[in-house]
């Protein structure tokens, strides 16, 4: 296994689902209160570039729930904003801590990191990706409705980084995703040709809303603005407006479809409130299980346990 996670096409469907079905062991011994020290005496730094909530804290508890220690800085704190450059900060990190998990704006950045580093860099979001977040969002799937070779899994709105993951994750893990987005915000070309390529799932991209929630087992949403796009905010709002989640929207999808979204939500653009609240929200579930696949993530890659 490549010893950075930086991206889903780098590993195969089996190196995916053995940190899936680890998640949910650890999962289920965490419901019975089993205490680990998977990863006694190991540090891990956590530099992030962007806000977070449940990524950051995610994160933490899961070193700490494995025995382990965090040291967290925002990279406004560090030398890189005096122009210090990411290759020496990555070999100087790599003498002082475990692993280096990164959230940041271009995918260079955890590439250029992981470059220099001798200890497993995790990205934790970048402009490009987001895919710590959609081995939890399968997880959360997998839980709730099954095998996703199965289902209909829809992802609606717009063509970001977490589009882009689990565009990947579709075509390594072979499933079929239905995405439908306005025109002008589809996602990454390369990666959806790439994927289309690879893949065993079948990718298909489209403008109608209605049509791809039509019958799906599994509705994606997330925000219309992504980190660093809040400038594009007020146009944005327009340009998706068909695109809401509504229970209108929602009831063109199979009556137990399961609603994701892996927070912070708008309510009343992207979803509503309604909806997020409703009986067919798994969002906080899903939240739930960012600590367990970090935990799985986390004893794989600072061990350096190889599948
Ligand atoms: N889902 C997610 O990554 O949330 P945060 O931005 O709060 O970390
Ligand atoms: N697409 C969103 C995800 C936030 C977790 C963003 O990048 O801001």
């Amino acid at each position: 296994m490549d010893n950075h996670f930086l991206a889903i096409k780098d590993f195969s469907r089996q190196q995916l689902q053995s940190l899936l079905v680890r998640a949910m062991v650890l999962k289920q011994e965490a419901s019975q209160n089993k205490t680990h020290n998977l990863l006694q005496g190991k540090i891990v730094s956590l530099l992030f570039d962007k806000p977070s909530t449940r990524t950051r804290v995610s994160f933490e508890s899961a070193v700490y729930r494995l025995g382990g220690q965090v040291s967290f800085m925002s990279s406004r704190e560090s030398q890189l904003t005096r122009g210090e450059p990411l290759k020496d900060m990555a070999r100087v990190m790599s003498r002082y801590v475990d692993a280096i998990v990164v959230r940041t704006f271009g995918q260079e950045i955890v590439e250029e990191l992981a470059r220099y580093s001798d200890v497993p860099v995790i990205n934790a979001l970048t402009d490009l990706y987001h895919p710590c977040q959609i081995l939890s969002d399968i997880m959360t799937v997998i839980e709730k409705k099954g095998a996703p070779e199965n289902l209909k899994i829809v992802w609606l709105g717009d063509g970001n980084n977490m589009a882009n993951s689990w565009i990947e994750a579709a075509s390594v893990m072979g499933f079929s995703l239905s995405i439908a987005c306005p025109d002008g915000y589809e996602p990454d070309k390369d990666i959806l040709e790439e994927s289309q390529k690879r893949g065993t799932g079948v990718i298909t991209l489209q403008n109608d809303p209605l049509a791809a929630v039509k019958d799906a087992d599994v509705i994606n949403v997330d925000v219309w603005a992504s980190m660093g796009q809040e400038e594009q905010q007020k146009e944005r709002m327009k340009v998706f407006q068909p695109y809401q989640l509504n229970n209108e929207l929602l009831k063109h999808a199979k009556e137990d479809a399961v609603v994701l979204h892996c927070l912070p939500a708008h309510r009343e653009e992207e979803i509503t409130d309604e909806v997020l609240e409703g009986p067919q929200s798994v969002a906080f579930d899903q939240a739930e299980n960012k600590m367990h696949i970090h935990k799985a993530i986390l004893e794989q890659f600072v061990n350096n346990i190889q599948e």
